[in-house]
């Protein structure tokens, strides 16, 4: 089974944007760290700064994933037409943030995500991620049983 993980805007900064929220580790580590976690799945790890190639990269996923975890980091707060991407998909869902949104801004309150995610991962810096590989895969699992 192919684990899609998406990430959304400025993530490619994870390292030296805002370290004292979202830590020291690069986006190459977090994908390291799902790559082990994904314990032999294959996963398509990506990071765009764009919200339409976020949109497309959903839609890949319709074909060729059989469960997505998405940090969508920014959209999450601001996008329809992400949500509206995501409820075409049938496969699970799983969002992740490396900070808690909820205990944030009350603008990071709304997520556009949550309403279609299967369950939600937040505030464990890279062991959200962890977290939701493990919980993406056994969804899958759980499918086909
Ligand atoms: C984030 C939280 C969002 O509120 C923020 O816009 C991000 C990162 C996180 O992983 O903690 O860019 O998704």
């Amino acid at each position: 089974s192919v684990l899609y993980v998406l990430n959304g805007p400025n993530l490619n900064l994870l390292g030296v944007r805002e370290p004292d929220i979202y830590g020291r580790e690069t986006l190459a580590d977090v994908q390291a760290l799902c790559e082990r976690a994904a314990d032999g799945a294959s996963v398509v790890f990506r990071q765009t700064n764009h919200e339409g190639e976020l949109i497309d990269w959903i839609h890949e996923a319709r074909e060729k994933a059989s469960a997505l975890v998405i940090n969508p980091a920014g959209y999450g707060h601001t996008s329809v037409a992400l949500l509206d991407a995501l409820k075409t998909l049938t496969i699970p869902i799983v969002e992740c943030h490396l900070s808690n949104p909820a205990a944030r801004e009350r603008f990071r309150h709304r997520s556009y995500v949550s309403p279609v995610a299967a369950g939600v991962v937040s505030g464990f810096g890279p062991f959200s991620y962890e977290l939701a590989v493990k919980a993406a895969l056994r969804l899958v699992q759980e499918r086909r049983t």
